[in-house]
């Protein structure tokens, strides 16, 4: 092992850099050298890159986004692409190569190992912490926070005015955002895409919370679990009550990461360099009760990560 190649895709997460830092600087400890290519599978097809070293990685600790600039990149899923990547992988002598991202980050990285010898290791980073193999992806608890706190500001408001509100969180298709920062903000309700709420339970909960002297309610519901409009407009028409909706949208991908996300980037940065210079690829590394470990890029690729629904009964029950 020679030299790593490192690049960042999907959607940003805060901890990426912090990712690349211990990468560059742990490999630097080992006398590798570590190139970094731009907007992910773009940089990656279209040959862009640049050494990176020790000091051109300072500073970059606290910051949010990646440095390495991120791209969603369709014609990395076909085979003309993957051809690019291979291509670009052999050209510049990459031995190890390194994709900072989510679960589709490793799907994409999955059928790269497919085609090439490199030695490929997927590092994950995502606010919407749905990726298997890892209890917890970099830039989760960065998000969990910046939810938790934009949800107490509206809490003064929906107290104050009696209202019910909706809070709009990020996570298309996966609840695990809204499930902990709902649980953590106190929520009266949560709302998932990964289970089918029946309207007339949130209606139940919300005259029954109001019969029990709770003027105002926070619904957190997850982006990809319904449309807000619609279901602010069923619960005003079934309870009477004022509902207002906020989405809180991008914010929650950006700012400095938690001392958390450093932590987790830290261990897994370093974790990685570990397993190229011991010579295995084709893995993910990431935290299993409480240990970083690692899980081969295939199983967590093809696995479904599980919402943790105990935690949805208990916020229900702290919340009543
Ligand atoms: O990063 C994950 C995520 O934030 C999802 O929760 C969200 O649906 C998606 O990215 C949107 O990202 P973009 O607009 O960049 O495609």
């Amino acid at each position: 092992m020679k030299k790593i190649g490192v690049a960042t895709t999907g959607g940003d997460a805060p901890g990426m850099n912090a990712a690349i830092r211990a990468i560059v600087r742990l490999a630097a400890s080992r006398n590798l050298e570590v190139v970094g290519f731009q907007r992910g599978w773009q940089g990656l097809m279209e040959n862009e890159s640049r050494l990176l070293t020790p000091r051109s990685v300072g500073g970059i600790l606290q910051l949010g986004g990646t440095i390495l600039h991120t791209a969603r990149s369709p014609e990395f899923t076909t085979k003309k692409g993957i051809r690019k990547a291979v291509q670009t992988l052999s050209s510049n002598r990459i031995d190890g190569f390194v994709v900072i991202g989510g679960n589709g980050s490793f799907s994409g990285a999955l059928d790269l190992s497919r085609a090439t010898d490199t030695l490929i290791v997927g590092v994950p980073a995502t606010i919407d912490n749905d990726v298997y193999g890892t209890d917890e992806t970099i830039g989760f608890d960065t998000a969990v926070n910046t939810a938790v706190s934009e949800i107490d500001k509206i809490r003064d408001t929906a107290i104050s005015h009696e209202r019910t509100f909706i809070v709009e969180v990020m996570g298309r298709t996966r609840g695990f955002l809204a499930l902990t920062a709902g649980l953590t903000a106190g929520a009266e309700i949560i709302i998932v895409p990964e289970i089918k709420s029946k309207r007339e339970n949130i209606f139940q909960t919300l005259k029954e919370n109001s019969r029990k002297g709770k003027k105002s309610s926070i619904i957190v519901k997850a982006e990809g679990a319904g449309d807000a409009g619609l279901l602010a407009k069923e619960i005003e028409g079934r309870t009477g009550a004022e509902v207002r909706i906020s989405v809180l949208g991008y914010a929650q991908r950006g700012g400095s990461p938690t001392a958390r996300s450093r932590l987790l980037a830290s261990l897994f940065g370093s974790k990685t360099v570990e397993l190229l210079t011991d010579g295995q690829g084709n893995r993910i590394v990431g935290l299993q009760n409480g240990q970083v470990s690692t899980l081969s890029l295939e199983k967590s690729c093809k696995t479904e990560k599980p919402l943790d629904l105990s935690m949805l009964l208990l916020a229900n029950v702290l919340a009543s």
